[in-house]
C-alpha cells in the first residue's frame, strides 16, 4: 500500500468491549484486567488495595491463550520472550506448542521430529501434561512440544466427544488442584490424578496457538483466562482482528464467558507512518483492550529463536527483550 494513501478499517463495530463486560469482577476474584483510566501515567494500579483480590493459589496458573489467524505476527516469538520473562520474575511457567509446525518446540532447541511425547499424547491418547512435559535450559520454564502429529488435529480432534473442553480439562485436572468444580461444560472428567498434591505448582501456562482458527485454537480459547492476540500494524490486521472478535464473542457465548482478550501490538516500526496510523487507529477502536507495552522490530528476536533461548537469556539489554520484559510486568499487574 502506498504510504500516502488513506487508511480507514471499520473495526468498531465488532469489538466486543464494547457491549460485554471486560473484566472478571463481576464473576470472580481475579482483576486480569483493570481499566486503563485506572491507572496512573506509569502503568501501576492507583487503587490496587481496595480491587478484589484472592491469594494466587485459588485461581493459579493463569491460562494464557497467544492466537491469531494470521501467520507472522509473532504468537511464538511472544509466548517464549514472555515465558522467559516470567521466569526472571521467579515464576513457574509452562509453555505449550500446539501448531503442528512446532516453531515453539525449535526455538527452545528441541528438535520436533526427535520428542518422545508431545502435545498430541495429551490430546489425543489421554497422557498428562506433565508426562510429556520438558524442562528447558531455563530455569522455571518448561515445554510441552508439538510435533507433526498435530497436523491431523483438526480432522480428527472434532470426532472426540466434548472436543473443545479437551485441554480445559486436562490443565484443571492437572494442574489447578484449588480450581473451583468445573462448569457444567467441562464436568465429567475422569482423570484420577489427586488435586490435593500438584507435581509442580504453575504459575502461568501460555498456549502457543496455530495460525488458524481451527479446533486446536478454539481449545486454547476454552481453557484460557487471558487470549493475547499479537498484531502487526499492517493494512490486512484490520481483518484479521475482526475475525478474531467474532471469535472471542462466540466462544464468550458458548463455552468460557470469562474469557478476558487483549490486543498486543507487534513488529512496529515506528518510522513507517502507515505503521503510525494504523497503530492509532487501533488504540482508538479497542481503547483499554490494547495492552500498553508495544514491541518494535528488534532483529535479535530473530537470532534468539535460532540461539534456542529467550531473548533475555540471548541478549537481555535489547530492545526486544526490554519491551518483553515491559510486558510480563504489565501481565503480573493483572494477576497480583
Ligand atoms: N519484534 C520483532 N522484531 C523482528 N522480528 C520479529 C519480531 N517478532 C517476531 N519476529 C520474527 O518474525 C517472524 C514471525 O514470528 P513468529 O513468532 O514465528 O510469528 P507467528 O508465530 O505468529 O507465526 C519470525 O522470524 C520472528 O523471529
Ligand atoms: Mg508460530
Amino acid at each position: 500500500m502506498d504510504e500516502n494513501e488513506q487508511y480507514n478499517p471499520t473495526w468498531s463495530a465488532e469489538n466486543p468491549a464494547h457491549s460485554e463486560p471486560e473484566t472478571r469482577q463481576a464473576t470472580g476474584p481475579v482483576n486480569h484486567a483493570a481499566p486503563r483510566s485506572e491507572q496512573n501515567s506509569a502503568g501501576s494500579l492507583q487503587n490496587a488495595a481496595s480491587e478484589p483480590y484472592m491469594p494466587p493459589s485459588t485461581y493459579s496458573p493463569l491460562v494464557i491463550a497467544i492466537a491469531n489467524q494470521k501467520g507472522g505476527v509473532a504468537k511464538t516469538t511472544t509466548t517464549v520472550s514472555l515465558g522467559g520473562a516470567l521466569t526472571s520474575y521467579d515464576k513457574e511457567v509452562l509453555l505449550i506448542d500446539l501448531d503442528a509446525q512446532a516453531n515453539l518446540t525449535l526455538a527452545l532447541g528441541r528438535d520436533p521430529g526427535r520428542v518422545r511425547g508431545s502435545i498430541t499424547d495429551v490430546l489425543f491418547h489421554s497422557a498428562t501434561l506433565l508426562s510429556v512435559s520438558r524442562e528447558t535450559s531455563i530455569p522455571g520454564l518448561d515445554l510441552v512440544p508439538s510435533n507433526s502429529g498435530m497436523e491431523l488435529a483438526e480432522r480428527f480432534l472434532p470426532v472426540r466427544k466434548d472436543y473443545e473442553t479437551i485441554l480445559r480439562r486436562t490443565i484443571n485436572d492437572e494442574l489447578r488442584p484449588f480450581a473451583a468444580e468445573p462448569s457444567a461444560s467441562v464436568r465429567g472428567t475422569s482423570s484420577s490424578f489427586d488435586k490435593n498434591f500438584p507435581v509442580i505448582n504453575y504459575d502461568y501456562i501460555i498456549l502457543d496457538c496455530p495460525p488458524f482458527l481451527g479446533a486446536v485454537t478454539l481449545n486454547a480459547l476454552v481453557a484460557a483466562d487471558l487470549l493475547i492476540i499479537p498484531t502487526q500494524p499492517e493494512f490486512f490486521s484490520a481483518h484479521a482482528l475482526r475475525t478474531m472478535m467474532t471469535t472471542v464473542r462466540q466462544v464468550r457465548q458458548n463455552q468460557n464467558p470469562e474469557l478476558v482478550y487483549r490486543i498486543l501490538i507487534t513488529l512496529l516500526d515506528r518510522r513507517n507512518r502507515i505503521h503510525r496510523q494504523i497503530h492509532d487507529q487501533i488504540y482508538k477502536t479497542f481503547g483499554e483492550s490494547v495492552f500498553q507495552t508495544i514491541l518494535e522490530v528488534d532483529t535479535k528476536l530473530r537470532e534468539s529463536a535460532i540461539e534456542g533461548k529467550p531473548i533475555m537469556f540471548h541478549k537481555a539489554q535489547t530492545r526486544g527483550a526490554l519491551q518483553y520484559d515491559a510486558l510480563a510486568q504489565e501481565i503480573m499487574q493483572y494477576v497480583r
